[in-house]
């Protein structure tokens, strides 16, 4: 009878728990292939009377779903074993796999380099806010009003109002600023930080940058000072051969003002093609802090005297690194960071 023989199959599905994956197969093979016994059941049940059919037709689906299920079952409970021993298995002697380390920016890892010169001399760092307003910007470092410098060509501003506009600042000496009018000397500080002018971008220029300037204020500090100070800076970054020599210039808040130059990098001041063949480079301006601007910031010019110098990270990283166009500092191009990996510092 049909529905004795699903009752005694029903029953040996349920007591089936196979160990392996073959066990498993044995059963597929038993029951759910096109001579199997599922099959044979259904041949069996188009025989059976027709009052029969009803009852027996529900019961046989259900058996023949159960036995589906219990196939899937432990097809997924197998299937899943063997994967996770595969992996545990691998091959041990394989070497391990690597993975990527970042790099320092350029511009960070020469930064760390001055900063670092400087504090052996005793000077500590100091920081300001990049949006500043005319005074600390202009106005307290003796620019007057009509200077060039206030132009909207160069500036960035940020909101106009009567006599003290907000910008993004032009240079790292606002800080300079901040420094004296929150202080009493004797000062001696560097500053690095990022700066804004408003330039077109090219391989020269760029509408934002980063300085360090210096400062050192105390009772009679001399141009001499300043001279060896530079020259020691010069000596330790780019070596001991490399020479300096300083050039009469003009800034509105140093007075005498000079420009720094150092024997060229490259060729060592044979000439070539970065020092345009004149053998120098220049890399800063430097002077003595005018009079003016210590009396701005509410120091006694009769009794202090101070020297102040500003350099720009990038060209000094140019000279380092011979790098030939600055958008390549804030490109992100990995290709061009990761030759800096070695330098992890
Ligand atoms: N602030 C000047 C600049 O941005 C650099 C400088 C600093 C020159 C201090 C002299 C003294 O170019």
């Amino acid at each position: 009878m049909l529905q004795d023989k699903i009752q005694q199959y029903t029953e040996e599905i349920e007591r089936f728990a196979p160990q392996s994956a073959q066990e498993l197969e044995a059963f597929r093979l038993k029951f759910l292939v096109a001579k199997g016994i599922v099959r044979d059941l259904f041949e069996e049940f188009k025989t059976v009377s027709a009052d029969q059919k009803r009852a027996l037709g529900k019961t046989l689906n259900e058996f023949k779903q159960s036995v589906e299920q219990k196939y899937k079952l432990f097809q997924a409970q197998f299937a899943s074993g063997t994967q996770s021993s595969k992996k545990e298995i691998g091959d041990l002697t394989l070497p391990g796999e690597g993975f990527a380390v970042g790099s320092r920016h350029p511009l960070s890892l020469v930064r760390k380099e001055i900063v670092e010169i400087f504090k052996k001399l005793g000077f500590t760092v100091a920081e300001g806010p990049e949006i500043e307003d005319d005074w600390h910007n202009f106005s307290a470092l003796n620019f007057p009003p009509e200077h060039p410098a206030r132009d909207m060509q160069d500036t960035f501003f940020i909101k106009k109002q009567a006599g003290n506009d907000i910008a993004l600042r032009t240079h790292t000496s606002s800080v300079q600023v901040r420094m004296m009018e929150n202080g009493t000397p004797p000062f001696r500080s560097i500053m690095p930080g990022r700066v804004y002018r408003n330039e077109a971008i090219s391989a020269r220029a760029h509408c934002f940058f980063h300085q360090v300037e210096g400062l050192y204020v105390d009772k009679g500090v001399s141009f001499a000072d300043l001279k060896q100070t530079l020259y020691h800076f010069v000596q330790e970054l780019f070596g001991e051969d490399t020479r300096v020599r300083f050039r009469p210039s003009y800034f509105p808040f140093t007075e005498p003002s000079a420009e720094m130059d150092i024997s060229c990098t490259i060729c060592k001041g044979k000439g070539c093609t970065l020092c345009k063949h004149t053998g120098w480079v220049e890399i800063l301006g430097c002077g003595m802090v005018d009079p003016n601007v210590l009396e701005n910031c509410g120091v006694d010019s009769a009794k202090y005297t101070g020297f102040a110098f500003g350099m720009g990270i990038e060209r000094i990283t140019n000279l380092k690194y011979e790098i030939k166009d600055l958008r390549l500092f804030s490109e992100n191009d990995v290709r061009f960071l990761s030759q800096f990996e070695t330098e992890l510092i």
